[in-house]
């Protein structure tokens, strides 16, 4: 168990900001004791690698994580296994091993930063696989020490949503969760210039997949370690069919994806280019050159630098297309 005054929290922005206090635990046990003895008091936030959160100044409270690390198989049939794995555990460590042992699903989010149990609040996705897809169950405690296990159905899971992102669910912290992977090969590979990529190797398996993936998240998203950022700052937009279509009239070169019959998703980062903020800076904050649905800290930036960046990118999306862009980051 780890408690620490005044620690920094971790954060992909690379913002220099403090938690009151820190505690870290290893498994339900610590967190269970650390409820018990009290240690966890209001203000309290519960966080992950901080991936996607920006953080608006420092945290007073207490600030909690998971270092809980396991991996275990806790069954298997003639198509499936299901692995349960500790909050704790870097996503990208969980799609290697995953790829390693030859289950299929994980590899198409390879690379995503972040750990097991942010992954299963946010319902990480990326090249047309989202978590949810992948995920059994997820426990959890709550601040009073209580387990409870929620099935995929009850998780809420929609676009870059789930129940546990709701305000009145903050008292529960995730502590495992259970995948289903595939035994047999079989693999997503609809999305964008993946196939075209993949022409490139002599032949399709799990890791030259895994490899394929890696290689176009390089290409096109900034490595947090060089320069700080959350991945996608904004969600991609989904609209009414008419607003689409009036939108398509004026821009036919306008990319989209059909959500259900009435609905579609428009990609924010192709409005925000559009808009002209692609590679434009705005104090110590900038749209990424290669990706505009990425915002990025150039060095020195606070959190209210990238907010009055992300204000000025909505309002000039909302002039220009008519349509709201929300952050899909959490500010704190
Ligand atoms: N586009 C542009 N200009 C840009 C960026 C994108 O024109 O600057 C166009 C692209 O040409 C393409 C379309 O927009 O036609 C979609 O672009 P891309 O495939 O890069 O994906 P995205 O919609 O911008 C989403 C996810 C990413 C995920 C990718 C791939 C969200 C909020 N973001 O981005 O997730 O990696 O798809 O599946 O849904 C993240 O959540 O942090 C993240 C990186």
């Amino acid at each position: 168990m780890i408690f620490e005054k005044g620690r920094n929290i971790p954060n992909t922005f690379g913002l220099d900001v403090k938690a009151g206090r820190w505690l870290e635990y290893a498994s339900v046990e610590e967190l269970k004791a650390l409820i018990a003895e009290g240690q966890i008091s209001s203000p309290y936030l519960h966080v992950g690698s901080g991936s996607n959160l920006l953080f608006l100044g420092d945290f007073e409270g207490t600030v909690l994580h998971s270092a809980i690390k396991s991996i275990e198989m806790v069954n298997q049939d003639a198509e499936k296994v299901w692995l349960r794995v500790g909050a704790g555990v870097i996503w990208d460590d969980f799609v290697a091993y995953c790829v390693e042992h030859g289950y299929y699903g994980a590899e198409n989010l390879s690379l995503i930063p972040g750990e097991v149990g942010a992954s299963a609040v946010q319902n990480i996705g990326a090249y047309g696989v989202e978590v949810k897809d992948l995920i059994s169950c997820v426990e959890t405690v709550d601040v009073h020490g209580d387990k409870r296990v929620f099935g995929v159905e009850e998780c809420g899971y929609a676009y870059r949503n789930s129940v546990f992102k709701r305000p009145d669910m903050k008292s529960f912290f995730v502590t495992h969760v259970t995948f289903a992977l595939n035994k047999a090969e079989q693999y997503t590979l609809n999305y964008g210039t993946i196939r075209q990529e993949l022409e490139k190797y002599p032949q399709i398996d799990l890791a030259t997949v895994r490899q394929v993936i890696v290689s176009i998240r390089e290409s096109k998203l900034p490595d947090p370690k060089v320069l700080g950022n959350a991945g996608s700052f904004f969600m991609n937009p989904i609209v009414p069919r008419a607003k689409y279509e009036t939108l398509l009239q004026e821009y036919p070169s306008m990319p989209s994806y059909q959500v259900d019959a009435t609905h579609v998703k428009i990609p924010a980062g192709w409005m925000i280019e559009q808009c002209g903020w692609k590679g434009k800076s705005l104090g110590n904050a900038a749209v990424h050159d290669k990706q505009a649905l990425v915002l990025v800290n150039c060095g020195g930036a606070t959190g209210a630098d990238i907010v009055a960046l992300s204000d000025a990118v909505r309002a000039a999306v909302r002039e220009k297309f008519g349509v709201e862009i929300h952050p899909e980051v959490n500010m704190i």
